[in-house]
């Protein structure tokens, strides 16, 4: 399949879009009105990472509690602080974006077909033959408990693996209170989830600038699956989340991290916690890129609600528990069933 990067460039004068790329028809009922956080006195959640690592105890029992709050009224959140330098965030971002640089023979070497494939290129959503194609090309690869990382760029291997570390140690720490707020001890999703042998990969999403941006989408509504993604942008707006039946832009300070609660965590939380629809809107002007590293449970663990929480609710959610690596097998052939929220 062609990719976007190539669609957008060979064709300079693009004035129109091949039409599998009509996402906002009128028949598509996923016209939620459009606004900003600032609508809202609960705007999207901001985080202080450092003192839920080294505040007083006051201060860390109040972050753990607007944590909890965070992740049960958003499922999204900003956080701030948190200790990974800056330059580091910036040369992954240029790194990565060199990637989708190299010739389409060059990246085509790491054309994926599985959702279980280490190191997956593609473009649109993994490849399906969905009726509708998306305005995305992406680099996915898994970083742990193995590393994968393509050859090419120089440097991108390097970057990955240091990027990747302390992103995975900002995910512990958050898991942390996460569990604290959950009510369970602190260690309970780390080990549970088996996170010593955890899966945990990169996706790195190019959007190019797309002459119908009314028309096309770049990735449709959709959840996360995993425990916690991290997400980092190059500065360019498209990241909107659903919240109380409005889309909500969501474009922080490219210094700080998106953080937001994967389809695992939520069964894990009893559905306390949710996993919420997200989109990414592409524009006339800049290539937009964001760059996530998915923090899941190890892929042979069953994930299923942790029967330690109580419930209050007389009609809990149920989840069936299921093995993660079972869960991305089922999503691979039902690549279409979540792309909607309806
Ligand atoms: C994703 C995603 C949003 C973005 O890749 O799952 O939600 O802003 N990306 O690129
Ligand atoms: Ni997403």
């Amino acid at each position: 399949m062609i990719s976007i990067k190539q669609l957008a460039e060979t064709r300079g004068d693009l004035t129109s879009i091949p039409t599998a790329y009509n996402f906002f028809t009128p028949n598509n009922d996923i016209h939620l009105p459009v606004v900003s956080d600032e609508l809202y006195e609960d705007s999207i959640p901001t985080i202080d990472f450092s003192l839920l690592t080294s505040g007083t105890p006051e201060q860390r029992s109040k972050i753990v509690n607007d944590l909890g709050k965070a992740c049960r009224d958003w499922g999204f959140f900003v956080v701030i602080n948190h200790g990974v330098p800056e330059s580091l965030m910036k040369v992954m971002i240029e790194t990565c974006g060199e990637f989708f640089k190299l010739s389409e023979e060059e990246k085509q070497e790491y054309a994926g077909k599985d959702i279980l494939d280490p190191i997956f290129y593609g473009t649109s959503i993994n490849g399906a033959a969905t009726q509708v194609l998306f305005w995305r090309d992406f680099i996915k690869f898994f970083v742990h408990p193995k590393f994968h990382c393509p050859t090419k760029p120089t440097g991108l291997g390097e970057i990955s693996m240091e990027y990747c570390k302390r992103t995975g140690e900002v995910a512990r720490e958050l898991m942390k209170g996460i569990s604290v707020s959950l009510g369970l001890e602190e260690g309970y999703i780390e080990k549970a989830m088996n996170l010593d042998s955890g899966l945990q990969f990169v996706a790195a999403n190019l959007y190019p600038p797309c002459p119908k941006p009314d028309v096309a989408i770049g990735l449709p509504p959709h959840s996360d699956y995993g425990l916690l993604t991290l997400l980092i942008h190059n500065g360019v707006c498209g990241l909107q989340v659903q919240h109380k039946g409005n889309w909500v832009n969501l474009n922080p300070n490219p210094n700080a991290f998106v953080v937001n609660i994967g389809n695992h965590m939520e069964i894990l939380s009893k559905g306390k916690y949710k996993s919420v629809f997200h989109r990414a809107l592409v524009n006339e002007t800049d290539a937009r890129m964001s760059i996530l590293v998915v923090h899941g449970p190890a892929l042979e663990t069953v994930v299923s609600p942790a029967p330690e929480l109580v419930d209050n609710e007389t009609n809990p959610p149920a989840f069936a528990g299921m093995k993660y690596r079972e869960y991305l097998e089922m999503l691979q052939s039902k690549i279409h069933a979540r792309l909607s929220p309806k």
